[in-house]
Formats: structure tokens, sequence, C-alpha cells
């Protein structure tokens, strides 16, 4: 897409944690992109990278047919860093010796002592010029360097020491058997940082400032001068943010539909919808269709038929639209990085359960050209971007929420009673969040409403109501979650208002699953 005088280009042998590297490089303002291994060479000559970092995996190099590299890809003359696997295979494909670790493994922190300062490791803060913690995850290691290559640090001590870093600056070669994209490496972004300024040469031309005007560029060339595009919104940030880049390249031009399918949070529907059109001045067709899901939903109680029925209702009064609006040619989508990295994944995309997110997702058999603006951004970027066009911080630091909104956290069949049961509730609750001040670190808060009752007393009698469950997870990317540790006054507050004011519930707990195990929503 773009044409970025700066890119670094990683290599993924499948770590879980080759996402981070990108986001770790992104947020030193310099643009990266992600791809298989396995597409190197290719890649090489056609993305003419400024820099090359080849990720972890899972994998042996001590193993027959394991993920490789041809030589060549270490001949370019292109600064190369290899990370954890990365550097083993650097290793041993340039005649050094790796050995699997036996019981000499290191999994977790270790500390690393540096032997040479080089370019990696120069300027880093006082504290950890000599050593410091890093993080680790690796069974094989190098015990004989390639030649041309030295140590430049170590970790483990004494006599019995285990290569933590190497390099070859004649040939740019760079490897780190740590993992510096991880918090836990202390000064992982200092060194990560030197690669890319001091290696490389990056200048760190990425900012959202410079990514808006050549978006807004490209996309007025794309859609034409004359052409129109359609948008569903979702209420979400990334539909948002889509559509508004979209509207500075083509103006009003571009149509937005944002359907009310009955299942949104409480005011949700009216107070968005007006955010859209005054605040952000986005033309925008709003769709009240609500009768029309909660019809077709009648008396289902299984979660994925419920999911189905809402993806394909929401499909209908999409096309109903677009038919009204002459049938736009272009269809404008908030799809992000990394569900473009899963769908050429190393890691397949079985890796990740996701195949039921695609509730509000495009009609398959109309004939749109896709136009999706934020394919080379990570969510935090999004963001960033969307306080650049100037939208309100609390609509861009907005929960997500999932398509099939109320539904999937009503258990059992959804009645137009619960759901005001559940809207009561769930209102409560993020009211008491954004008073204690906590909105932001928590990445979902809600409130499920289950299929049980349970007895309580109030005043002088005996109740027979619903039970509500507290639902608030921190998490970086939605993936993997944590239930949070709210105060225990918040938690009072919540509890209490919801069983006084929510006519319908009197018990409320409180969900601590982590994912995995659990997903974050119920359904
Ligand atoms: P789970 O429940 O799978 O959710 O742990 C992970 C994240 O995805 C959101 N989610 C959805 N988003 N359509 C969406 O647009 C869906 O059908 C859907 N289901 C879950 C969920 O809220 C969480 O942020």
């Amino acid at each position: 897409m773009a044409t970025h005088r700066e890119n670094i280009l990683i290599l993924d042998f499948g770590s879980q944690y080759t996402q981070l590297i990108a986001r770790r490089v992104r947020e030193l303002s310099v643009y990266c992109e992600i791809a298989p291994f396995h597409a190197a060479m290719e890649k090489i000559a056609s993305a003419q990278p400024t820099g090359i970092i080849l990720s972890g995996g899972p994998d042996s190099v001590c193993r027959e047919g394991s993920p490789s590299l041809p030589r060549e890809a270490f001949e370019t003359g292109i600064p190369t860093l290899g990370i954890c696997y990365g550097l083993q295979l650097m290793a041993q494909t340039l005649g050094g010796r790796v050995v699997p670790g036996g019981d000499r493994r290191e999994f977790g922190k270790a500390t690393v002592e540096v032997r040479d300062e080089d370019t990696l490791f120069r300027d880093l803060p006082a504290q950890f010029q000599k050593r410091f913690q890093a993080w680790m995850s690796h069974g094989d290691r190098v015990v004989e360097l390639p030649p041309g290559f030295r140590v430049l640090a170590e970790s483990g001590g004494g006599d019995d020491s285990i290569l933590a870093a190497a390099a070859d600056e004649g040939r740019k070669l760079w490897g780190l058997q740590f993992h510096p994209e991880v918090v836990h490496s202390l000064c992982g972004r200092e060194v990560l940082e030197n690669f890319l300024v001091r290696a490389c040469g990056c200048r760190r031309d990425w900012t959202m400032s410079a990514f808006i005007e050549s978006t807004v560029r490209q996309l007025a060339e794309t859609i034409g001068s004359e052409r129109t595009a359609i948008c569903g919104l979702s209420g979400g940030v990334d539909s948002t943010v889509a559509a508004l880049l979209v509207q500075k390249a083509i103006g009003d031009r571009l149509t937005c539909v944002f359907v009310d399918n009955g299942l949104l949070r409480k005011d949700e529907f009216r107070t968005v919808l007006e955010m859209y059109r005054e605040n952000l001045k986005l033309k925008v067709v709003g769709v009240d269709a609500g009768e029309r899901f909660l019809g077709k939903l009648r008396d289902v109680e299984e979660p994925e038929r419920k999911r189905k029925i809402i993806g394909e209702e929401f499909i209908r009064v999409f096309e109903a639209q677009a038919r009204e609006l002459g049938n736009p040619p272009f269809l404008v989508q908030g799809t992000l990085y990394p569900d473009v990295i899963e769908s050429t994944s190393v890691r397949g995309p079985s890796a990740v359960i996701k195949s039921h997110h695609n509730v509000g997702g495009l009609p398959r058999d109309v004939n749109f050209t896709l136009v999706e603006p934020l394919r080379e951004l990570f969510k935090d970027e999004v963001r960033k971007v969307g306080e650049e066009l100037g939208m309100d911080p609390r609509f861009v630091w907005r929960q997500p929420f999932p398509g099939p909104g109320l539904a999937v956290r009503i258990l059992g069949a959804v009645t137009d009673e619960r759901l005001a049961v559940l809207r009561e509730a769930d209102a409560i609750l993020r009211e008491e969040l954004a008073r204690a001040g906590l909105e932001r670190e928590i990445w979902q808060a809600f409130a499920v409403l289950l299929p049980i009752r349970s007895v309580g007393v109030m005043g002088d009698d005996r109740t027979y109501e619903n039970v509500a469950a507290l639902r608030m997870v921190t998490s970086m990317d939605g993936m993997t979650a944590d239930w949070a540790r709210i105060p225990h006054e918040v938690m009072e507050r919540i509890s209490t208002r919801i069983v006084n004011e929510v006519r319908g519930i009197n018990r409320v707990v409180y969900d601590v699953t982590s994912k995995p195990p659990g997903t974050i929503e119920w359904e």
C-alpha cells in the first residue's frame, strides 16, 4: 500500500511475540511489516527494507526441516537482527554451532552481562550499562559463533555462561538471545532503538500525521473524483476512524450506515448517532431495525445461533441501505493489521479462535471493492489517528463492544424485559467505573444477565430474582485477558446500586476467570 521510506521487515518464525516486536518498532516511530519466514527473499526484494528482524519461534534449528532461510538472506548487506530462534538460525546458517539446551534452558528473567558495548548496547541508561535484567525463553543455545562474529553479552555467569548477544558489524548482523520486545527485558526498548537508529540509520519518520496525509491522498486516488463509498459504522473506534479518513478524502460522497439492532447499550444509538453527525460531521443514515432483530431472536437460546441470526440480519439491513444509495462501488471497513497478519501467519489462522468475530461483516454476494484504510495499523495507532482527527478522547478510548451486542450477554433467550434489566445494570457499572477513573485501565467492563434466579431478602420480604455477573478484564489486545483487580469499594458501590436500583436483580457476582481458559464474553 503506502510507500514508506523506512520499513523494517520482521520475518516471523512463529513466535508468540512477533506482533509485539512490530508494536515496539512502531512505538519507536519506525514503520514495519511482518512476513512469514518462507516469503523472505521475495519480501526483501519487493519491500527493500531498511532493516530486517528475525523473530523467535517454537521450533529448534537442531531439528531437521525446521524453519530456515537461505544463506543469501544474510548476505544482503541490510542490517539484520536475529532474536532468539532468529539468532540461532543466523549462527547455524553462517557456520556456527547450536546445541539443544538439555538442562541448561533459560525461561523467564535472567541477568545479562554486557561484554562489549557495541552498537546495540551503546548509551544505555546508567543502571543498565554493565548488566541488566532480560527475558529469556529458549532451550537451544549458540555454543560457537560463525567466523567474523564476536560476543557482546552473556548470561548465566561464571565459566558456564550462555551467549546472550553477538554481532558481526562488518556484515551488519546482530543477534540477541533474549527478547527485547517483552517488558520484562528492562532496557529492551533502548536496545531495539539502537538497532533501528544506530544500525539501520532510521530517522523515525512513522508518525500518525504522516500516515493520515499519505492515506488520505491514496484514498482520493483510489476512489476517484466521482465515485461513492458506503461504510457500516458499529459505534466502535475502528469503523469510525476508517470513515473519517475516507471522509477527508471524498467528503460527502461517503455515506455511513449505523444500524440499531436493538442490542445496543442504554442510550447508545441516540448518543453515538448524535456524535457522528454533530461532532464528526459524518453523513450517517441511522437505521432503527431493533424490532426486526428481536423478532428473529425470539426464543433462540443457543449462542452460535444467536450470532448467526444477528450476522445475517445485519447483512440484509445493510444491503437494503446500499441499494437505496444506488449501490456505491466502494465499501469501507475498519480491518486492522492484526487481522491482516493473522491471515498470512506462519502459525496459521487456526492459532487464533476468531471465527465468530465476523458479525457485522460484509455482504458476500454484493460487488463492492473493499477500502481498508487501517490495514497497516495496530489498535493503539488507530486511537492516535482518531485523536489527531479530532475525535473526543472519551470516544477514542471506548472499550470494544461485540457486534452481537447484549445478545451474547443475556444467557438464554433475549427478551425486551431482560434487555431492559441488563441495560440498567450495565449503565450503573460503567457509570461507577468512570467515576472511579478506571475506564482506561480496563479493556472491557460489562454486566451479564444469568438465566438463573436466586433467593434474597429486601426489607422484610423474601425476593426471588435474577443474578447479574460483572465481567471486568485487563488485556492488551483481547486475545488474552485477566480479570481486573478492582478496588473493593468500587465493587461495593456497583453491587449496592445494581441491587437497589435495578428491578429484577437481587444478586451480583464477579467473574474471576482469565482468558484462556475463559473467553471475555460469556457466549
Ligand atoms: P472473546 O469473548 O472471544 O472476545 O474472548 C474477544 C474480544 O472480541 C469481542 N467479541 C466480538 N466482537 N463480534 C465482534 O465484533 C463478535 O461477534 C464478537 N465476539 C466477541 C469481545 O467483546 C472481546 O473484545
